[in-house]
């Protein structure tokens, strides 16, 4: 994300704009903890996690209320455009501002689920899977010296592309996500198949979303899985572990920086040329502008077949 800012206020002082940083999202919007930006406010950050403008969920900005006194603290600042950096929420934040008070928002895709429509990349993705592809690397050699089976679970809300990514990357067994309705029944039909086979080694990825029974959807999650799996395959060495918030932080991916670069550029391009209310993704290694109700309202889903895909490739 700080690639994303240095990128929007350098590229707006460029074209001889203000530019005002806004601490902790709408709270700070609301609260008028508002700032000046120049060149040096964005010096030396591509490099960190994080934002420096800080984030926060703002239950007041949900209120009329709330977006009528961020509205006035832009106003007194003559602030007549907004880039917001984030998910569905942000995007609905921004989307209601702009249709209330008239004021054009641009959304860059800021989560590390890449769940995200219109875009092939989200902000954060790539650094969290390749944090997740680390650990798991790690894990393996585990695995391998005592002939265990490891149960892995990785971020990503309700989606499982960070299970699917890390899950192919490091060549695990099986890969649980919510978008693709896996039984529990079939995963342990491969476990004793490969079992049987001598394949001792086993990595299961499990993104947190996944469910192995909707109809429950408490029980969700590596810890609760590894219980079921292990009332099914008696006598199996399991252990379980949770990668959880080591994969939203550390120094950012070239691949994260490129694209928030990218798209921070982009974001002030839309402003300047009149092309508001949408969410500047890349798509086939193309810009690609999503009105924002659609960003909002769709998601990006992962298709079954990558499961083949899969299973052929951990056999
Ligand atoms: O949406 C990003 C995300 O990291 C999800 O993958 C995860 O479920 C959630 O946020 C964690 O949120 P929190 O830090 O509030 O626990």
């Amino acid at each position: 994300m700080n690639a994303g800012i240095r990128a929007v206020v350098r590229t707006g002082l460029y074209y001889g704009l203000e530019v005002f940083g806004v601490m902790r999202g709408y709270s700070g919007m609301i609260e008028d903890d508002i700032y000046q930006m120049n060149s040096r406010s964005v010096a030396n950050i591509i490099q960190r996690g994080g934002t420096i403008l800080k984030t926060a969920r703002s239950k007041e900005f949900y209120s009329p209320e709330g977006r009528q006194k961020a509205y006035e603290n832009l106003k007194k600042r003559g602030i007549n455009g907004i880039v917001v950096i984030g998910g569905d929420g942000s995007f609905t934040g921004a989307y209601k501002l702009s249709k209330e008070y008239g004021i054009p928002c641009v959304g860059l895709p800021g989560t590390i689920d890449k769940d995200l429509y219109g875009t092939d990349l989200t902000i954060g993705f790539d650094t969290a899977a390749n944090t997740a592809v680390q650990a798991i690397d790690k894990i393996r050699d585990t695995a391998e010296s005592h002939d265990r089976l490891f149960i892995v679970e990785v971020m990503g809300r309700h989606a499982g592309y960070i299970a699917l990514h890390s899950g192919i990357a490091t060549g695990a067994e099986n890969i649980l996500m919510p978008e693709v309705n896996t039984t529990l029944d079939e995963m342990v039909a491969t476990l004793s198949e490969q079992e049987k086979r001598k394949k001792l080694v086993n990595l299961v990825i499990v993104a947190e979303g996944y469910m192995p029974d909707p109809s429950r959807p408490h029980l969700k999650g590596a810890t609760e899985i590894t219980k079921m799996i292990e009332e099914k395959l008696k006598g199996l060495e399991i252990r379980v572990t949770i990668l959880g918030h080591i994969q939203r932080g550390g120094p950012p991916s070239c691949m994260d920086r490129f694209i928030a670069s990218r798209m921070g550029y982009h974001a002030v391009e839309c402003l300047l040329e009149g092309r508001h209310d949408v969410m500047v993704g890349i798509l086939h290694n193309n810009m690609h502008y999503t009105p924002l109700e659609i960003a909002i309202r769709e998601k990006q889903k992962i298709g079954e077949d990558w499961m083949h895909i899969v299973k052929i490739l951990a056999s």
